[in-house]
């Protein structure tokens, strides 16, 4: 059976690809949100596209430093994700909570250096991508969408060893990458399973052939 989505809902049938968070710095300045609207665009060099609107602090900062982080989070960072992607760095400055503090100070979530760019990455995520921004401005103004080259990418271990994803039987639950809907609803990825392509279907040859 088959049911029509109405048409403002239909990016929720491809919405379940990983949600990542943004990072993003620049003169003394560094923030984070949540990012669904992402995709892999290019093998070699590789690049990445994300989706980040006008409104947000983090914008700012990606075009002032021409950088920005992906970083991949998992289901023990569902709570950050939504928090990070709902609270706009914006309402923290506003709110005057004194020099110094940012979203990362706010909601606890610890950091570590990258190795090219001066976006910092979030520990507790199992990915992270560092990309340098190719700038597309009519791309940018128009859709919000920022396309970057992959510098640097590292990725933990118990879930991403050569070259592959692996969520296997005993994965640990909580390293399961999370993948959003709307309304603080996510998935989970579910078990890693591989497959051969389908064979095509025998036809009869047309006559006289
Ligand atoms: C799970 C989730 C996914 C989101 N995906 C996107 C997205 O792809 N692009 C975007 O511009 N905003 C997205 N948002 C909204 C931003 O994360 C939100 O506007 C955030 O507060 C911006 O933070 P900032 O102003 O501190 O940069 C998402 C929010 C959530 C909760």
């Amino acid at each position: 059976m088959r049911a029509p989505v109405e048409l403002p809902k239909s990016y929720r049938l491809l919405n379940h690809g990983p949600t990542v968070l943004v990072s993003a710095a620049h003169g003394g300045r560094r923030n984070v949100m949540a990012a669904a609207w992402n995709m892999a665009l290019d093998f070699n060099p590789p690049k990445v596209a994300v989706v980040i609107d006008k409104a947000t602090y983090t914008r700012e900062l990606v075009e002032a430093s021409a950088s920005f982080a992906i970083n991949v989070p998992c289901r023990a960072l569902a709570a950050a994700t939504l928090a990070v992607g709902q609270h706009s760095a914006r309402e923290l400055i506003s709110l005057r909570e004194g020099a110094g503090t940012d979203k990362f100070a706010h909601y606890g979530l610890a950091t570590f250096a990258p190795s090219t760019i001066e976006a910092p990455l979030l520990e507790g995520c199992v990915a992270w991508l560092e990309c340098r921004l190719i700038p597309e401005p009519h791309n940018q103004r128009r859709y919000d969408l920022f396309i970057g080259e992959v510098v640097a990418a590292q990725a933990d271990t118990r879930v991403f060893s050569n070259g592959h994803w692996q969520y296997g039987p005993g994965t640990d639950p909580s390293l399961h990458t999370l993948h959003y809907v709307a309304g603080g609803h996510f998935f989970a990825i579910g078990e890693a399973f591989e497959t051969s392509a389908l064979e095509p279907v025998d036809r009869p040859r047309p006559e006289n052939t």
